[in-house]
């Protein structure tokens, strides 16, 4: 087949890099520990790693391997293999829907990955030290009750993530080579701390263990729309990079490494949190805030902490970054190829999108925090809901009906190439366990919004 897209990843490493610099970001950092606080620790830990097992590596190695045999954006692959499978050019709706909805979380995601660079000179200067809990809240809710400042920093990581993507794959690869692991490294130095300072068999115990009493339905749809959100599947972010990816590089183990190490930031992550939470009495379930208001107070006790913060907040913000520069890839891919746009126009185009839709986060932390359209759920809620909860799984629906059901069979065998117990598997997996599931999250949905 014709492969549309030219880049290509210089080795298999590079891929599984740059597509965990997509997976880990602040889905991992920031929004994990205060969704796991907001619903009951340990049993909705369990729920969100069998999620990640059952639905989210059979999803990524259909992700992944559509796209390298489609070759292009997104709605191009999808129209290219609907085509060659004889299916409806329906299909070609998907690739649109991921478009969208990289544009929504790209929105919203830039509005927080700013708060974390605003972070980075407050750590620096040691705004924080010597502050109680109370005090570092406090300065929290000032800072994002000034909508200027979170406008000057949302623009500030749009106009970041533009000049990455108009650089193309090899600016992607630049970004992500040291990044990674430094990140890996500090979570494990605040580990340490957490260890040594905080209340950690009580942060554990959140983390680990399992009351099932404290876990709602809405829980259990919540802890899978993150297994979603969290390895950036469902919206052509990862398909697109398999796009790039050279056809001898093995699908199964590139999938399971990502999702390894996507989960473990996350678990280190938390480890780090709760035990810091709780030593400190603050509430586990304070909400999008709960790093800002637990990590500076933990840097502030510590040696060095005015360096090791600052350090944090940078990873972060880069974490974040090669996030974002994944959420406008399918859009930029595609506009290039069918528009034939450059990388930097395509890129400039989304990013004004993003940037104007962004607004309306920004305000629902201040002026418009009292203005909750649906479902008592400010802008900032409603974009997290529909993007996490609605669109990236009906996106992976989709993506695992096609992958199972509508391509030819030795396609799929080809394009995937792995044993064949762990195929058929797979197969019967994507086929029968991983729709249902989703389709429960889905329906779940629409009865909320509904
Ligand atoms: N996976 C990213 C995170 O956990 O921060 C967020 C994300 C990136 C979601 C790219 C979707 C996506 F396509």
């Amino acid at each position: 087949m014709q492969k549309a897209v030219k880049n290509q990843w210089s080795s298999r490493w590079m891929f599984i890099l740059a597509a965990t610099g997509s997976a880990v970001g602040l889905g991992n950092i920031w929004k994990f520990p205060y969704i796991t606080g907001e619903n009951g620790g340990g049993a909705f830990v369990l729920v969100y790693l069998l999620c990640v097992a059952l639905i989210g590596i059979p999803v990524m190695m259909a992700e992944i391997m559509l796209g390298r045999r489609g070759g292009g954006s997104p709605i191009n692959t999808m129209r290219v293999l609907a085509k060659e499978a004889k299916r409806h050019p329906i299909w070609g709706l998907l690739g649109w829907m991921g478009m969208l909805a990289g544009i929504i979380i790209l929105s919203y995601y830039s509005v927080i990955a700013g708060w974390t660079l605003a972070y980075i000179p407050l750590m620096a200067s040691d705004h924080f030290h010597g502050m109680d809990a109370q005090a570092v809240a406090d300065t929290f809710d000032a800072f994002t009750g000034n909508p200027w400042w979170l406008l000057l920093c949302h623009t500030a990581i749009i106009f970041l993530t533009l000049m990455v993507v108009a650089k193309g794959v090899c600016g992607l690869e630049k970004a992500v080579r040291f990044l990674m692991p430094a990140l890996f490294l500090i979570l494990l130095i605040l580990d340490g701390y957490a260890y040594s300072r905080g209340a950690f068999s009580q942060g554990l115990d959140f983390l680990f263990a399992s009351d099932f009493s404290k876990l709602s339905a809405n829980s259990v749809l919540i802890a899978m729309g993150h297994a979603f959100f969290t390895l950036s599947l469902g919206m052509g972010a990862i398909m697109v990079y398999g796009a790039y990816l050279p056809k001898e590089v093995s699908i199964t183990q590139v999938s399971i490494t990502i999702a390894a190490a996507d989960t473990l930031v996350a678990l280190l992550a938390g480890i780090a949190i709760f035990p810091i939470v709780f030593a400190n009495g603050l509430p586990a379930d304070s909400g999008p805030g709960l790093i800002f208001t637990t990590l500076p107070l933990a840097f502030s006790h510590m040696a060095g902490g005015a360096v090791f913060g600052s350090l944090f907040f940078v990873l972060l913000l880069f974490a974040a970054l090669t996030s974002t520069i994944s959420l406008v890839e399918p859009a930029v891919a595609w506009l290039g190829e069918s528009k034939g746009m450059s990388r930097k126009n395509a890129a400039i185009l989304c990013g004004i999108f993003s940037w104007a839709l962004g607004l309306l986060t920004v305000f629902s932390f201040n002026k418009l925090s009292d203005v909750k359209p649906l479902f008592d759920k400010t802008f900032f809620d409603i974009f997290d809901y529909l993007a996490a909860n609605i669109l990236l799984p009906l996106g992976g629906l989709a993506i695992a009906v096609f992958a199972a059901w509508s391509l030819d069979h030795h396609m799929r065998h080809d394009e995937l190439n792995t044993q064949h117990d762990w195929f058929v598997c797979w197969l019967f997996v994507l086929r029968y366990i991983t729709p249902i599931a989703i389709f429960i999250i889905f329906l779940h949905a629409i009865g909320i919004f509904a």
